[in-house]
């Protein structure tokens, strides 16, 4: 059976560009309730363990690099068949070939940086919660 929370991060793309409340304001109008959520930076470290499954693509650097030049919004998010419902509403990892109406179409700018990080699974939006969560903060 599929789980009702997925993880997401609005990424420096994004906050840069002045998107965190259109961003949010899409998820919200989705249906999805937001669980936990902060604004942080992740170092270097952080960002290599945290796309650990990419560490031998060519764009690993490039997405390390990325993903630490500025602020992200980390946050846990609530509603039924939240992992497939959320990847939905992100569309395709590059924003050409998303569809209409999806964040990814709307916010991003390539492929590299597209906006918005969704959970791919169940286990691993238990996993990245916990990275970037601890304790009293997830509820
Ligand atoms: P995410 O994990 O961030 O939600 O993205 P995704 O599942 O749609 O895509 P994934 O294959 O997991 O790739 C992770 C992130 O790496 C960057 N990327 N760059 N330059 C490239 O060809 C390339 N391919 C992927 C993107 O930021 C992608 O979201
Ligand atoms: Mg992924």
């Amino acid at each position: 059976m599929s789980g009702n929370r997925t993880f997401t991060m609005i990424k420096p793309d994004a906050v840069e560009s002045g998107y965190i409340g259109a961003i949010l304001e899409k998820i919200t109008s989705a249906g999805f309730t937001i669980k936990a959520m902060k604004l942080t930076q992740m170092t270097y470290r952080d960002a290599a363990t945290f796309y650990e499954v990419h560490k031998e693509r060519p764009f690993f650097e490039e997405l390390v690099t990325f993903m630490t030049r500025g602020p992200i919004v980390a946050a846990i998010l609530e509603k039924d068949n939240a992992v497939e419902d959320f990847r939905t509403l992100i569309g395709a990892t590059n924003p050409e070939n998303a569809a209409e109406g999806t964040i990814r179409k709307l916010f991003a700018k390539s492929v590299g940086e597209n906006a918005v990080h969704g959970s791919d699974s169940d286990e691993n939006a238990e996993i990245e919660s916990r990275f970037h969560f601890s304790g009293r903060e997830i509820f």
